[in-house]
């Protein structure tokens, strides 16, 4: 049995993956440790919470005695490291957070797996600390080209700063001490269970709640979007197959620009739950400030090496994600209260 540490578990990705992980294989066990800020929800996790292979702990990965304990409890093989404050507009109004969680937590758990998994120079067999970073780190492509895994790193944000850092503390564990370390950095994920102040599913909660849909600066801004559960089983192939040190890109050629996106939720809405939904609902705001014109991943790498393929297209994804929100209208509903909608008033002016 293979014990394996996720962070951020109660999160978007991290729920898909213990949940992903869980079902595909019999020969591991997860220690969910997830700080539950607000956007972390253990109700994503119901389907495996009585799974005698998964266990919650509620705490802080910049907790460094928690985390020593843990390690000396669990023993862990593996970590999987997605804890992260991972939303760029919180990340302009309040950077600080950005810094401690994903950067000091980060090194934290180094710091911890290093005391638990290496004796007289040498790491345990099996071992692996996998480090979920984003495409964000390169900072934003023109008009051609494609994010590789020797793009510089050019990140923007402080969200996408906090998160390039994290990226080189890891690596320089792997330079300094020979930690048998992964980074993955993948596109933009969308798809059951993610919170609603990202691009889709605030565009799906407001068309539901009929209100304005905030397009920011020109909507011709481009990300490559990837359904969640092809995020998962990337992570997965890394985890099991992939030569400690390397380095994967995850995305799976889905460019689309904003508008195009929140067009195609209107017509989806339209379609299946409200046919008095249409494009007057687009509001054109102010745009984010130091906003990345395009990202696009070149996921060769990862298909090369390791076989992965994305199996969720656009279209199907898109699909699935909208009637997710509307048969979950309960999950969205108890989370558009109280922190969120301070920060919906902070962000957009209105309640
Ligand atoms: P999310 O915001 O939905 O979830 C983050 C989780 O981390 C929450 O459950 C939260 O409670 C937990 N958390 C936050 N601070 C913590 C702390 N100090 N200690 C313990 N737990 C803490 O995020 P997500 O979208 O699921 O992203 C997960 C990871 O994947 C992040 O590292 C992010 O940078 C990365 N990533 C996200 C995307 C995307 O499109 N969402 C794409 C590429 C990479
Ligand atoms: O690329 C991976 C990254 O994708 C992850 O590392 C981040 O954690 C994740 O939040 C996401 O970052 P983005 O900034 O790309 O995602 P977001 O959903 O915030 O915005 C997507 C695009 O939509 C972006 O160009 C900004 C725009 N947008 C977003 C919101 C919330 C709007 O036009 N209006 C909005 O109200």
């Amino acid at each position: 049995m293979k014990r394996l540490l996720v962070t951020g578990g109660a999160g978007f990705i991290g729920s898909n993956y213990i949940i992903y992980t869980l079902k595909k294989h019999l020969d591991v066990s997860v220690v969910n440790l997830d700080a539950l800020t607000y956007c972390g929800n253990l109700e994503n996790l119901k389907e495996v919470s009585k799974d005698s292979r998964y266990s919650f702990v509620r705490g802080d990965i910049t907790d460094s005695r928690l985390v020593e304990e843990l390690f000396k409890e669990h023993d862990f093989d593996w970590v999987v490291n997605l804890a992260a404050e991972t939303h760029v507009d919180r990340s302009i109004l309040d950077p600080n957070v950005f810094v401690t969680t994903n950067v000091l937590g980060t090194a934290n758990l180094l710091n911890a797996a290093r005391r638990c998994w290496e004796k007289d120079g040498v790491f345990k067999e099996g071992v692996r600390f996998l480090q979920v970073s984003t495409d964000e780190v390169y900072g934003s492509l023109g008009a051609e080209g494609f994010f590789t895994e020797t793009t510089p790193l050019d990140p923007h944000s402080p969200y996408s700063a906090a998160k390039a850092s994290a990226d080189l503390i890891v690596k320089s564990y792997a330079d300094t001490f020979g930690m048998p370390v992964n980074i993955t950095r993948c596109s933009n994920n969308y798809g059951p269970f993610q919170f609603p102040e990202k691009l889709i599913p605030l565009m799906i909660n407001n068309c539901l709640s009929r209100k304005d849909l905030p397009v920011y600066g020109d909507g011709l801004q481009i990300r490559d979007w990837l359904y969640v559960e092809d995020h998962c089983k990337a992570i997965d192939m890394v985890l099991r197959k992939a030569a400690p040190g390397e380095v994967y890109n995850i995305g799976g050629h889905n460019e689309r620009t904003n508008i195009t996106i929140v067009k195609t939720i209107i017509s989806l809405i339209g379609e299946r739950a409200d046919s008095s939904v249409d494009e007057r609902l687009i509001k054109y705001v102010e745009d984010r400030k130091g906003h990345d014109r395009r990202y696009g991943i070149d996921p060769e790498k990862i298909k090369n090496d390791l076989g992965w393929y994305p199996e969720t297209g656009f279209d199907e994804g898109i699909r699935l994600t909208v009637d997710w929100y509307l048969e979950n209208r309960s999950w969205m509903e108890k989370i558009v209260s109280g922190e969120y909608r301070n920060y919906y008033e902070r962000q957009y002016g209105e309640g």
